[in-house]
């Protein structure tokens, strides 16, 4: 597969960048074309953002597994479309051609149809990183059914709430999952989740790790039986569904700054187009080469550059099951010399945490395959960015800074391996059809270079958000409505004086732990779930290798004595209520929380605390007990 769209240069760049401005329908509707769809679009854009109402390529008819999967086939069949390796090094891996990688689709897709799943049902994935959980999100959107996939580190009770604001009515997952020297008992998991559920009409259950687990009659079934029964059915052809461009693909749930976390919706035609093209350009990915990235697909990342940004350019995709530094800190540099690993794409966290393992698990690791490194997530520090080019790159690989957002889609601001110029820390420049802007508080757009502010995109690109499930106003006022006429990211960002972007964090009250976004109010929200607990306030601080920690604040009235375990039991409720990743580093408990009169708490203050830097608290005039300031800081931990 070649891609006339690839972009090799960096005037060539700046010309797409210009008419993409320029003349957007021109420019996307020339992209699109190189796509498979069963109807042309009328019209390539309309878009309204005070609504908020966007529609890329409306009126065409498509279905994206076809263009992740049939088109190859002719040419490509016979090559690798995903490489899996499993979370055991001794474990043979797996490799699936695109022909069998369409073959099990479809029969999969004839799996769901024949447990009643229709278009437009959704269908919740909880699996952990194997051929299956990509087998599964793409047999739902072969049949036009909307994919939730749930990261396997969330708890029963997240999972639940997720299965609710979805309205699903089938759930697809494994026994258990492998992650490093842990088994995930995720259908267990799963079966807590559903206690008193009445709507859940389908769980099929894929094995993996031979977990005892309790099938319901009537509600369970195994992946492998029902495989069995499409075998003796005897077709093993499955008709893609023709879809609108613009028919949802799938929902995927992620933490904002109030309590409960939202279903980010994408649709079809635009996301294909948007994930297939960052993907050739910014990685410049070439035919043959080997992509590695390590996300999991219960994440964005995996969504677009495991699976349908790599698929969809006829690439091959590498899945690891395992982590980083299990069963020792090589792991990786062990996938990458025995895959001849060309493109490797992780997040700061992973590689500072890499770092501090030192050289020896580099020593005798041939990476001479990389040609291009990315990370993505959150902001990567100087030092990491270095040893990344240095002990990894070998500093010939460039090295691509990608930000962007599970409401992005796919990436929006970063620099093209060896196209356009990199700068540590730095995203840089924006995609075609991105233009960002700066606002101030009031909502005024900063011009100029050398400036700091709120981070805005003027017009929408094919993937942006469309709505999040069920709750449109609430799409409208957390992104369009802070500064109307504009998609606000919520991040900060700094322009220096040759017009390149840095992303410095978010501007609101959500944390970045290891690349993970978790809201302070959902945290807030588990930890007031524990008996003792009167009132909470949750920050973020800098950690050396999570990027930010979570401390929290809590007034506690619990009478059992001992505070360290008083402690771990809150923790233990914050897993249980959301999952392992949101635990809190440190727990201070205060006798209250710095208000004001009006009863906000001064966030700044408890930020202060939390980083150590008593240096300035700033006016704590307006507060109601100002002495609180003091005996909080003193109580630090
Ligand atoms: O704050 C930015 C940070 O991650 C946020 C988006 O998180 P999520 O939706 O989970 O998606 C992560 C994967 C795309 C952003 O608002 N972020 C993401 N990439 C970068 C980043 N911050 C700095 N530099 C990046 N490259």
């Amino acid at each position: 597969m070649t891609y006339p769209y690839q972009v090799t240069d960096f005037a060539g760049y700046e010309l797409a960048y210009k008419r993409s401005i320029e003349d957007p329908e021109g420019f996307w509707g020339d992209i699109a074309a190189n796509f498979t769809w069963k109807r042309k679009w009328d019209k390539v854009l309309e878009w309204d953002f005070l609504r908020p109402e966007i529609k890329w390529f409306n009126g065409g008819k498509l279905n994206i597994t076809e263009n992740c999967l049939d088109r190859h086939l002719e040419h490509s069949g016979h090559l690798p479309a995903i490489i899996w390796e499993s979370n055991n090094p001794e474990e043979h891996h797996r490799m699936l051609t695109y022909k069998e990688l369409h073959f099990k689709v479809m029969q999969f897709a004839n799996v769901l149809k024949n447990n009643g799943v229709k278009k437009g049902d959704r269908v919740c994935i909880y699996m952990g990183m194997i051929p299956e959980l990509a087998i599964a999100v793409l047999a739902c959107a072969r049949i036009g059914a909307i994919h939730s996939v749930i990261f396997g580190g969330f708890s029963a009770q997240a999972i639940a709430d997720r299965v609710h604001d979805a309205r699903a009515e089938y759930i697809i997952t494994s026994d258990g999952a492998y992650r490093g020297a842990k088994d995930i008992p995720l259908k267990s998991v799963i079966d807590d989740a559903l206690v008193g559920d009445h709507t859940v009409k389908r769980v099929i259950v894929s094995t993996r790790t031979r977990t005892p687990v309790s099938m319901i009659k009537g509600r369970d079934v195994w992946w492998e039986d029902e495989i069995r029964k499409v075998e003796t059915q005897g077709n093993p052809f499955c008709a893609a569904e023709e879809m609108d461009a613009e028919d949802v693909l799938f929902i995927l749930y992620t933490s904002g700054s109030t309590g409960k976390p939202k279903g980010v919706v994408h649709t079809t035609a635009g996301y294909m187009v948007w994930t297939n093209y960052t993907f050739v350009n910014a990685f410049q990915y070439q035919p043959g080469m080997v992509h590695f990235c390590t996300a999991d697909i219960g994440w964005i990342t995996g969504h677009s550059y495991i699976v349908y940004g790599p698929l969809s350019a006829g690439g091959t995709t590498l899945m690891f099951e395992g982590i980083p530094t299990w069963p020792d800190a090589g792991r990786f540099w062990e996938i990458v010399e025995k895959y001849k690993v060309n493109i490797l794409y992780t997040a700061p966290t992973a590689i500072r945490s890499l770092m501090g393992f030192g050289l020896d698990y580099l020593e005798g690791k041939d990476l001479s395959s990389l040609k291009v490194l990315g990370t993505v997530g959150e902001p990567i520090n100087e030092e990491a960015w270095h040893w990344y080019n240095k002990h990894i790159g070998k500093e010939k690989c460039p090295i691509i800074d990608t930000w962007w957002q599970t409401e992005t889609g796919g990436v929006l601001i970063s620099n093209w391996a060896g196209v356009t110029p990199a700068k540590p820390t730095f995203a840089t420049l924006p995609m075609p059809g991105v233009q960002p802007c700066l606002v101030d508080d009031q909502g005024n757009e900063i011009e100029g270079n050398g400036v700091t502010g709120n981070l805005c995109i003027k017009a929408p690109w094919p993937a942006i958000i469309r709505t999040t499930y069920g709750d449109h106003e609430r799409c409208r006022q957390t992104y369009f409505s802070t500064y109307p006429g504009k998609y606000f990211t919520g991040d900060g960002c700094l322009r220096d004086e040759e017009g390149h972007y840095r992303i410095t964090g978010r501007v609101d009250d959500v944390l970045n732990v290891s690349g993970h976004r978790i809201g302070t109010a959902e945290v807030e929200n588990a930890i007031n779930m524990h008996a003792g607990v009167i009132e909470s306030a949750v920050v973020g601080y800098p950690h050396d290798i999570k990027g930010q920690g979570i401390y929290a604040f809590i007034i506690y009235s619990g009478t059992h004595g001992d505070i360290q375990l008083s402690k771990q039991d809150i923790v233990q409720t914050v897993s249980r209520i959301i999952g392992p990743i949101a635990k809190p580093d440190k727990i201070q408990f205060v006798p209250g929380l710095p208000k004001t009169r009006s009863g906000k708490i001064m966030r700044r203050i408890l930020r202060k605390v939390a980083e150590g830097d008593f240096s300035n608290f700033g006016d704590t005039s307006t507060l109601l007990d100002p002495s609180l300031v003091e005996v909080i800081r003193d109580g630090r931990v």
